[in-house]
């Protein structure tokens, strides 16, 4: 594990705001909630959906292709389509603020 800069300011990402990023292959999207920035997957686990597009209130983020609603603290799918095609976790990465730039936790 390794933290990565992420070259974005955490005043780039205001409050109730997403970014997408490209974080050594990785596509990450930075939430900040409630004065913490978190980082998921950009894509949702169900087909891929492009979570930077969602809707965030709160902690609660919606896909924006079939209605499915991540927990941006813990990944947890808290509502979505299930079945065949059932949603999965959302992966979540450890952050921090180092000299005002974001930073995420990579293995
Ligand atoms: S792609 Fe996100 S809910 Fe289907």
């Amino acid at each position: 594990m390794a933290w990565v800069r992420t070259g974005v300011a955490r005043s780039e990402v205001p409050p109730g705001g997403m970014r997408e990023i490209d974080l050594n292959g990785h596509l990450i999207l930075l939430i900040h909630h409630m004065d913490q920035v978190y980082a998921t997957a950009a894509k949702c686990t169900h087909a891929q959906g492009d979570l930077a597009q969602g809707k965030l209130q709160g902690n609660r983020l919606t896909c924006p292709r079939h209605g499915s609603v991540f927990d941006v603290k813990s990944g947890i799918v808290l509502q979505g389509p299930y079945g065949a095609m059932k949603t999965r976790e959302l992966q979540v990465y450890h952050t921090r603020v180092e000299d005002g730039q974001i930073e995420v936790e990579l293995s």
